[in-house]
C-alpha cells in the first residue's frame, strides 16, 4: 500500500514549527515542545509553567530559555534507571515521521467506499483510505500479518527516505475486557493465560520487530484494563485479573523498550478516569506501575479516548457529562498531567477518530456503536497543547464495537441501547452502515 497524502499532510503539519518564528501569544517552549522557540519582534519568550512559554509583548531583561530555569523538569522520558536497551530520542516521538498506512483498513474503506451509490458520498469515503489509523493486535493470528506490514514498511522508507511508524495497539491480555463482555480476548487466566501472553504474544511481537530495527513502532497499550482496575475491582473478573493485568503490562512495557517501541499507556477518557475522584486513584496506579517495572524508556505518556466519543475541546459541556468539571479530553489531561508529577512522563496522545458530533449519547458511559457519530479532527501534531503529541485515530472508524444481537454469547447489553446503531454486526468486523455515518457526518468533513 502506497504512502500518499494522508503522511504528506502529517510532514506539512510539522514543517512550519521547523522554520516558523511563533507569533505574539504563541507559544514557543516548554517541555514537550517540538515548535518554534523564538518569537516575532516586539514580543519576548517568557517562561509561564514548565510546559509552556509564550511570546509576550515587549522585550525581557533575561534572555529567553527554553528549558526554564529552577523548576524540575517534570515528566520528562529519559529515566536514569531505564531498563530500555534502545533509548528513543527525546521530544515528541512523532516528529519527522510519516505514518504506515494500514493495509488492512484501507482495504474495508476501499471496498466500503464502492457500495456507496450517493458518489459524493463514495468520494469522501474513499479519502479515509490514506488517514492513518492504529493496527489493533487484538489476537496472535494478527501477529503475522503485523511481520508483514513492518517488512512493506520498511522497503517503503528505504524506497522513498521517508521515515515511517506503524502505530499499533496491544491489546491481548488474559481475561480481557473485565467489566464487558463484547470483547472477550483469547486468553483466561484459568487457563495459563498470563504465561500464554507472554510467551504466545508480547515474545512473539518482540520477534517480528527484531527483525526490522529501522521501522519505528507506537504503541497503545492495553485499552480499558489499567482504567479498570481503578474504578471495576467491585466486578469480580476484573478483582480477579488484577494481578495478571499489572504483571502483563509490566511485561509489555519492558519487552516492547528493549526492542526500542514507544508506548502510551491506555488511560480511559475524561468520563471515566476524569472524574475528580478516580484523578488521584489512576495518577497513583500509572506512577507505581511505571516504577516497578523499572521506568522502561520506551513509555512515554498515556493514550486517552481510544474508540470512545469525547471531544478533545467540546465547545459547552454535553449534558451526559453532569458537572464533571473535566468534561472534555483537554480539560481531563490538564487535570491528570501536573498528578503524574516526575514520576511518569506527562505526554499524551488522543483519539478523535469519532468525535466529530457531540451530543449524541444518552449516557457518557455508552460506548458501542453509538448512533449519529461522525469521524473526527483527522491525525495532526498540532494538538494546541504541549502535553499533547498527537491527534490520532486508534480505532479503526467502521470496525464494529459489538453485537446488538442477544443471542451472541458476546451480546453486551450496552450494544443494544437506544443510543446504539441497530444491526450490529461482531465486534472487529466491518459495520457498512455505521461507516457511512462517520463519513456523512464527519466533522470537520472529509
Ligand atoms: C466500571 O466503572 C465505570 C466507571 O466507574 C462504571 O461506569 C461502570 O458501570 C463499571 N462497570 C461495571 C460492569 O461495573
Ligand atoms: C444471533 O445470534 C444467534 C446465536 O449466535 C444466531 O443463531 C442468530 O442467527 C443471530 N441472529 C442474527 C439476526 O444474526
Amino acid at each position: 500500500m502506497k504512502i500518499t497524502s494522508a503522511g504528506l499532510l502529517a510532514l506539512a503539519s510539522v514543517l512550519p514549527f521547523a522554520t516558523a518564528q511563533s507569533p505574539e501569544w504563541g507559544q514557543c517552549g516548554g517541555i514537550g515542545w517540538t515548535g518554534a522557540t523564538s518569537c516575532v519582534s516586539g514580543t519576548t519568550c517568557s517562561v509561564i509553567n514548565p510546559y509552556y512559554s509564550q511570546c509576550l509583548p515587549g522585550s525581557a531583561s533575561v534572555p529567553p530559555t527554553t528549558t526554564p530555569p529552577n523548576t524540575t523538569p517534570v515528566g520528562t522520558t529519559t529515566a536514569p534507571t531505564s531498563t530500555g536497551s534502545t533509548a528513543p530520542a527525546p521530544g515528541n516521538p512523532f516528529t519527522g515521521f510519516e505514518y504506515f498506512i494500514s493495509p488492512l483498513y484501507a482495504s474495508e474503506v476501499a471496498a466500503a467506499a464502492k457500495l456507496i451509490t450517493d458518489s459524493s458520498t463514495a468520494a469522501a469515503a474513499a479519502t479515509v483510505e490514506k488517514i492513518p489509523t492504529f493496527i489493533w493486535l487484538d489476537s496472535v493470528s494478527k501477529i503475522a500479518p503485523f511481520g508483514t506490514y513492518l517488512s512493506t514498511a520498511s522497503a517503503q522508507q528505504k524506497s522513498s527516505g521517508q521515515k515511517l511508524i506503524v502505530p499499533i495497539v496491544i491489546y491481548d491480555l488474559p481475561d480481557r475486557d473485565c467489566a464487558a463482555l463484547a470483547s472477550n480476548g483469547e486468553f483466561s487466566i484459568a487457563d495459563n493465560g498470563e504465561t500464554n501472553y507472554k510467551s504466545l504474544y508480547i515474545d512473539a511481537i518482540v520477534a517480528q520487530i527484531k527483525q526490522f530495527p529501522d521501522v519505528k513502532i507506537v504503541a497503545v497499550i492495553e485499552p480499558d484494563s489499567l482504567a479498570n482496575l481503578v474504578t471495576n475491582l467491585s466486578v469480580s473478573k476484573c478483582a480477579n485479573a488484577q494481578t495478571t493485568y499489572l504483571a502483563c503490562v509490566t511485561y509489555a512495557m519492558q519487552q516492547l523498550s528493549a526492542v526500542g517501541v514507544t508506548m502510551y499507556l491506555d488511560a480511559g477518557h475524561a468520563g471515566w478516569l476524569g472524574w475528580p475522584a478516580n484523578l488521584s486513584p489512576a495518577a497513583q496506579l500509572f506512577t507505581s506501575l511505571y516504577a516497578s517495572a523499572g521506568k522502561p524508556s520506551g513509555v512515554r505518556g498515556l493514550a486517552t479516548n481510544v474508540a470512545n466519543y469525547n471531544a478533545l475541546s467540546a465547545a459547552s459541556p454535553d449534558p451526559i457529562t453532569q458537572g464533571n468539571p473535566n468534561y472534555d479530553e483537554i480539560h481531563y489531561i490538564n487535570a491528570l498531567a501536573p498528578l503524574l508529577g516526575s514520576n511518569f512522563p506527562a505526554h499524551f496522545i488522543v483519539d478523535q477518530g469519532r468525535s466529530g458530533q457531540q451530543n449524541i449519547r444518552q449516557q457518557w458511559g455508552d460506548w458501542c456503536n453509538v448512533l449519529n457519530a461522525g469521524f473526527g479532527t483527522q491525525p495532526t501534531l498540532n494538538t494546541g497543547s504541549s502535553f499533547i503529541d498527537a491527534i490520532v485515530w486508534v480505532k479503526p472508524g467502521g470496525e464494529c464495537d459489538g453485537t446488538s444481537n442477544s443471542s451472541s454469547p458476546r451480546f453486551d447489553a450496552h450494544c443494544a441501547l437506544s443510543d446504539a446503531a441497530p444491526n450490529a454486526p461482531e465486534a472487529g468486523t466491518w459495520f457498512q452502515s455505521y461507516f457511512q455515518t462517520l463519513v456523512t457526518r464527519a466533522n470537520p468533513p472529509l
